[in-house]
């Protein structure tokens, strides 16, 4: 029992100021509940709003692609300046140290490779993404594909219901097929159909007319890099998507296929979080490479 020696009577009720209550600063989050909104603002900052989230999730697709050969050498270094890592379980588990204290966006859909054309993905389950303390599961959409569209928007309608239950966000990740246009319309419609079956954020590409996507998508868009541009181009990209409305990126390859992938991940950060034009981004990334 508490030690209840001198023990004080409450008296500060203040009972003539009304509760504070405050806006949440995630779209489309205010009515989720308290682990859902912890799990997202470790990935979306408190202040800006976004997030420069680091794609090292390739691998359970394309096996050891450049830059990603040896995670412990190209990745660790670069894991203190991302806000989330978003990779597979298997890296997670040998080659994430367990005490970096960053969110995880974990990799939750697995079943094809570049070998093949997509084919049944399976969805983990979630006591797997509960045991590894994740912060949201990434689930991929191919919207457009005639044989992988119904199978994918399943999971990612099952993978939100299992998130629900434990407090863990999904993130919608829409596919690009060989087929499928690149456009506003195309990602519109992806975007949109991955927040309506329950994602509460959404990763897509940039386009013309990506404002529009955004404005149509009741949650956060972050942007996939994509392959890999020139720095400057890169930074650009990022600029333009921040500008549209993307709560943040969701960077691969232009960050650890550039020649200095330290420097480009804090030029990124700089143009995402506080708006730095995409010339002075890349004046940042030359000075810290040096
Ligand atoms: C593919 C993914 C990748 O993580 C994504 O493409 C990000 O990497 P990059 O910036 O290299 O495109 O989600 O489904």
């Amino acid at each position: 029992m508490a030690d209840l020696d001198d023990l004080r009577e409450g008296s500060k009720f203040n009972t003539d100021i009304a509760v504070q209550n405050q806006a949440f600063h995630i779209k489309g989050a205010s009515h989720l509940g308290w682990g859902m909104k912890d799990r997202l603002t470790r990935i979306f900052n408190a202040k800006t709003g976004k997030a420069v989230m680091l794609a090292f999730d390739h691998g359970f697709i394309m096996g050891p692609t450049s830059g990603l050969e040896r995670i412990d050498l190209t990745i660790t270094p670069l894991m203190e300046y991302a806000d989330c890592l978003m990779c597979s379980r298997g890296i997670l588990q040998t080659s994430v140290p367990a005490n970096i204290n960053k969110p995880i966006c974990l990799r939750a859909d697995a079943g094809s490779t570049i070998l093949t054309e997509l084919n049944d993905n399976v969805v983990i389950d979630i006591e797997d993404a509960v045991r590894m303390n994740v912060s949201a599961m990434a689930v991929m959409l191919a919207i457009g594909d005639p044989k992988m569209e119904a199978k994918t928007v399943a999971n990612l309608y099952h993978a939100a219901n299992q998130g629900a239950k434990y407090g863990i966000p999904v993130m919608g990740v829409t596919a690009v097929g060989k087929e499928m246009a690149r456009d506003a319309r195309y990602f519109g419609l992806a975007s949109r159909v991955a927040a309506e079956n329950g994602a509460n954020i959404v990763k897509t590409y940039y386009c013309d007319g990506f404002s529009n996507v955004v404005a149509a998508c009741p949650v956060p868009v972050v942007i996939a890099g994509g392959k890999k541009l020139p720095e400057l181009e890169a930074l650009d990209l990022c600029y333009r998507a921040i500008n549209d409305g993307a709560a943040g990126v969701d960077m691969g390859r232009n960050v650890f296929q550039s020649e200095s992938p330290i420097a480009m991940i804090q030029a990124v950060h700089a143009v995402v979080h506080e708006g730095l034009d995409p010339h002075k981004a890349f004046e940042m990334f030359n000075d810290l490479k040096k």
